[in-house]
């Protein structure tokens, strides 16, 4: 017999960014942040796993390509996950595993992500929520989300915060064994239902810098990165959630771009210094500066990760036209900035 789950994820894009860690191995953060999942039929991780006693090992690939799962990060989350697993029968396909079982038998993973890997569009956010996701229906988990999240964190920081939608936000936390670094939901995904997230596609090649290294060098190396973490982060977190929580679009607009321009001057801090923004970023955040002052009030919110790639939020549809509209004029088709919608309810303007 064969047993069988597939599961798709979106991934999340950090208003508040993740940058830095305290503990390398279980990946535990040095401040708290706070995302929004995107809608999932978007960027989304599609993961199947199977288990069967005819499998001799676990293997895995990614977009039809065999990976090597002896990485730590695979094998915690594969070790957390079988330790948690529970019993499972399907009388009718003959199929009963008991919870001692888990530890012997082996696993096949097939992993397809709709966009491109490693191109600063949070990859390994939406594929190591969704392979532990889908693992855990596979071995019938009664653990809650917050659990599962603090199993995907292990995997990749940022993945913790897509196992929930809507905005959601990650509790560095205390302890040392990471049991309560985790994300929770801030509000669900109809809570501001009238934001339009963009994703200009300035460049689709694979970063220079992983965020893993770069983010190691930051900490070793960067002043502005202990007073974010220590001074700017947690006032920012109370302001960002009030913000969500009120619909109130000014305060996310400016906090969202605030903290993206304060994490690449982070990395310009770095040794060696990072250089994830190009100049097609910076022509992106000089006009949607330019229009939100000319309004008078922010009409779209600017965030880039780590990498070139814009996510623009527009407030709602309308701004979101005419943003588009603005974009193509400046980068005209064929100039090698590819816009892409994506948004956070099941609309599409
Ligand atoms: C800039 O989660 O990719 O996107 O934990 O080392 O796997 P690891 O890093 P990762 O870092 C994401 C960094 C970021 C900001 C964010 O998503 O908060």
């Amino acid at each position: 017999w064969v047993r069988m789950v597939t599961a798709q994820t979106p991934t999340n894009i950090a208003v508040i960014k993740y940058w830095g860690k305290r503990d390398e191995t279980l990946i535990l953060p040095i401040n708290d942040s706070i995302s929004v999942t995107l809608d999932p039929h978007h960027l989304c991780t599609t993961t199947t796993v199977a288990v069967s006693p005819s499998f001799d090992q676990d293997r895995m690939w990614l977009n039809g390509k065999e990976i090597s799962l002896s990485g730590g990060r695979y094998q915690n989350c594969l070790r957390e996950i079988r330790a948690c697993a529970s019993d499972v029968e399907d009388e009718e396909k003959g199929i009963k595993i008991a919870k001692k079982d888990w530890g012997s038998l082996h696993i096949l993973i097939a992993s397809y992500n709709n966009f491109p890997t490693a191109a600063g569009l949070a990859s390994s956010a939406a594929g190591f929520a969704c392979l532990v996701f889908a693992l855990a229906k596979l071995m019938n988990l009664s653990e809650d989300h917050g659990k599962l999240s603090a199993i995907a964190r292990q995997g990749s920081g940022s993945a913790c915060r897509s196992l929930y939608g809507g905005f959601v936000k990650w509790n560095m936390g205390k302890n040392e064994d990471g049991t309560d670094s985790r994300a929770i939901q801030i509000v669900d995904e109809k809570h501001w239902d009238d934001l339009v997230i963009f994703i200009a596609v300035v460049s689709s090649r694979q970063k220079e810098t992983s965020s893993t290294i770069g983010m190691h060098n930051s900490v070793e190396t960067s002043m502005l990165l202990k007073y974010r973490a220590q001074e700017v982060v947690p006032k920012r977190i109370l302001q960002m959630e009030e913000a969500i929580k009120n619909r109130d679009f000014p305060t996310l607009a400016h906090l969202t771009c605030a903290d993206s321009n304060q994490f690449h001057a982070v990395c310009l801090d770095t040794y060696p210094p990072i250089f994830y923004m190009n100049d097609t970023s910076h022509r992106i955040i000089s006009i949607v500066e330019k229009w939100n002052r000319t309004e008078g009030t922010p009409q779209v919110a600017y965030t880039f990760d780590a990498g070139p790639n814009a996510v623009l939020i527009a407030r709602n549809r309308n701004a979101a036209t005419l943003l588009l509209q603005r974009l193509l004029f400046y980068f005209p088709p064929g100039d090698g900035v590819d816009l892409n919608s994506f948004l956070i309810g099941d609309k599409s303007i």
